[in-house]
């Protein structure tokens, strides 16, 4: 089974709580939480407060994708609010080195997250202390845009590096995920699959979870189990 990582981009903020019941009813992995800061992506979205009101209502795995300037100084708010994974990206983190271990710090998992014209070059040193790294198969700040196909490659690739360095970081991707390009994705090397406006605005958001857990065998990486969802602080 595939991993799935349903965006609450997707969902009504309006009623937020009741669409991460809903996933979390539907069997998703892990709650895939976009944060936009208006300066790295065009777009604002959510803050630690709300992280921390969901995460009192949710036993799910957090994945806490930073798309923001200085990440560095974000990352123990999210972590306080309940964060289980925190990633963050490579063109964000002038000290990449330094933000992997501060999240590492905390006891917590941690990603990195590259944009479709960032090569997987520049994780070379900082690989062996990833537990996750995330594909942008779309450029960040909005859902609903068209998958980029470059992302497969790049996924190979990944997973190339990866089995090569025998690293047991996951690989993740996240744009544009649908029943097509999940698959793609997944014969291609990814682990988990993130996805909104498939899951949140299909007819049947739980089917969609389940159409998407189904794509493919999950890779070797799976025997381990995810991050509790008990992060320390709650
Ligand atoms: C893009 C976000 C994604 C996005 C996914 O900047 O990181 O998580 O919301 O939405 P879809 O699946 O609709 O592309
Ligand atoms: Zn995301």
């Amino acid at each position: 089974m595939t991993l799935v990582a349903p965006s609450i981009l997707s969902a009504d903020f309006a009623y937020l709580a009741e669409g991460v019941a809903m996933i979390e009813n539907a069997g998703a992995d892990m709650l895939h939480i976009d944060v936009m800061d208006g300066h790295f992506v065009p777009n604002l979205t959510i803050g630690p407060q709300v992280v921390a009101d969901l995460r009192a209502r949710s036993s799910m795995c957090f994945d806490v994708h930073l798309m923001i300037e200085r990440p560095e100084k974000l990352v123990k708010p999210f972590y306080q609010a309940g964060a289980n994974l925190i990633t963050v990206h490579a063109e964000a983190c002038t000290h990449l080195h330094r933000v992997v271990h501060d999240i590492k710090d905390l006891g917590i998992q941690c990603g990195v997250s590259l944009n479709p014209a960032t090569p997987i070059e520049v994780l070379k040193y900082v690989l062996p202390d990833l537990d996750l790294v995330l594909v942008m198969s779309v450029n960040p700040g909005f859902a609903a845009q068209e998958f980029l196909p470059l992302a497969l490659d790049k996924v190979r690739g990944l997973r190339r590096m990866l089995d090569e360095t025998a690293s047991p970081a996951r690989i993740e991707i996240d744009g544009g995920i649908n029943e097509q390009t999940g698959l793609k994705a997944v014969e291609a090397g990814v682990d988990i699959l993130v996805a909104g406006s498939f899951i949140f605005k299909s007819t049947n958001p739980a089917e969609a979870v389940k159409v998407l857990k189904s794509l493919g065998k999950q890779r070797k990486q799976g025997d381990s189990p995810l991050a509790s969802p008990d992060n320390g602080i709650n």
